[in-house]
């Protein structure tokens, strides 16, 4: 027997991959530091798992409406209004298990086999294989880090073609940390303006700011709003991950569509893990600024450690929880005898010889770099630096 085709094109997410092996030398008893995860490190708000246990005592298990509950829904239209300024009915969300899924269904939802999909480079790992799943085709903009990964409107007109279905924008930006100035948002109205494809805003890491304003495309183009699909989720700004809790806004045929396909695979998120959602959005939004500046505290003592390595030089994020060092100053040195020749390597010397789980950049489209994640403690940074450092220093 065979796997069917789809699955051809497909690779593993390296992420879950590293994780993985991490995890299972830690379990074998070896001191692995992870700096591999896109997860934070805090706990979820006592108020939200309350808010579960009592749903789960009221005996609130049972399926609920696919899309979510209605309350939920209501909820998130009041989170869009009052935190992005977006207008939104509730049959224009979809709730699901996670960002990704609200994500992977719209490209099942939207792509016919060959529809082009523009993705910024770098990108989160699952973006592609998620296009190529719905039978599209990933296509590529690079971003500089001398631009400060900001994306270039005329690479993304060069990019469009009768065949777009779709841009995708991720900011603050896994990998990168970059957060799109109003400018670079308006270069990016402006280049998609004349197309006809829709802007997938992937708005997971919002929260997590650090320098500037968090803009979505929809605010400084109001005009492109029926054409934008709004991604979120609980994960990353209220330490929710494992609850696997996310959803989508966007124009009611796309949101119906979606709902389709979830009707017709998962069903609704679980439905005491929606009650936990609607304490989140609803409870007291301050949590977030304790959380904010100790990354922030992290970020800067991370990137100062690495600036002052030799051979590798990082740009400070202003959002998300990962850096990006660019370690190409230390490719073609010697390492035991052998030149360095690119991130991949790099990531498995790391695990290997210094035990440090650190991605390497080419899975997310960018050679020539690695990604750390700062959502770890700050003691545990120090230790993975310190390691670093070590390897950094053995290169010749
Ligand atoms: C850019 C980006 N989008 C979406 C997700 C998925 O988040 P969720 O846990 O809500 O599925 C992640 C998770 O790492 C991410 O980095």
């Amino acid at each position: 027997m065979n796997l069917a085709n789809r699955l051809k094109a497909i690779k593993p997410s390296p992420t879950l991959a590293l994780n993985a092996k991490a995890k299972a030398l830690a379990a074998q008893g070896v001191d692995v530091v992870s700096l591999a995860a896109g997860e934070p490190d805090f706990d979820t708000p006592e108020h939200i798992k309350q808010a579960a246990v009592e749903a789960l005592r009221q005996g609130f298990t049972k399926y609920t409406p696919t899309a979510g509950i209605l309350e939920l829904r209501e909820a998130i239209c009041g989170k869009l209004e009052r935190d992005n300024r977006l207008t939104y009915a509730p049959d224009q969300v979809v709730v699901s298990v996670g960002a990704k899924q609200a994500i992977y269904n719209t490209f099942q939802a939207l792509l016919n086999e060959g529809d082009e999909v523009l993705i910024l480079a770098p990108y989160w790992v699952s973006y592609p294989e998620m296009v190529q799943l719905a039978g599209g085709k990933p296509v590529f903009v690079q971003t500089r880090e001398e631009d400060g990964f900001a994306p270039d409107p005329d690479a993304i007109r060069r990019a469009l073609s009768p065949r777009t279905k779709a841009i995708v924008l991720n900011s603050p930006s896994n990998p990168s940390g970059a957060v799109f100035s109003r400018a670079a948002l308006e270069g990016i109205a402006q280049a998609v303006r004349e197309h006809e494809c829709l802007i997938i805003s992937d708005d997971i890491y919002e929260r997590l700011l650090y320098q500037g304003e968090f803009l979505n495309l929809g605010n400084v183009a109001p005009d492109l709003v029926p054409r934008l699909v709004v991604i979120n989720g609980m994960s990353k700004a209220y330490s929710m991950t494992g609850w696997r809790m996310g959803y989508a806004a966007g124009p009611k045929w796309l949101i119906a569509g979606m709902q389709m396909i979830q009707d017709q695979s998962t069903s609704n998120a679980a439905s005491f893990v929606q009650k936990a959602a609607l304490a989140a959005l609803k409870g007291p939004q301050d949590i977030f600024v304790p959380m904010v500046e100790e990354y922030r505290g992290r970020r800067d003592m991370v990137v100062d450690a690495l600036n002052s390595m030799e051979g590798v030089r990082c740009r400070r994020p202003e959002g998300a929880f990962y850096v990006l060092p660019n370690v190409s100053g230390l490719l073609g040195r010697m390492y035991k005898g052998a030149p360095l020749t690119g991130s991949m390597q790099i990531s498995e010397i790391l695990l290997n010889d210094f035990r440090v789980a650190a991605m390497p950049g080419a899975p997310f489209g960018v050679e020539g770099y690695i990604r750390m994640s700062f959502a770890t403690s700050r003691e545990q940074l120090r230790k993975g630096l310190d390691r670093f450092r070590e390897f950094v220093g053995s290169t010749r």
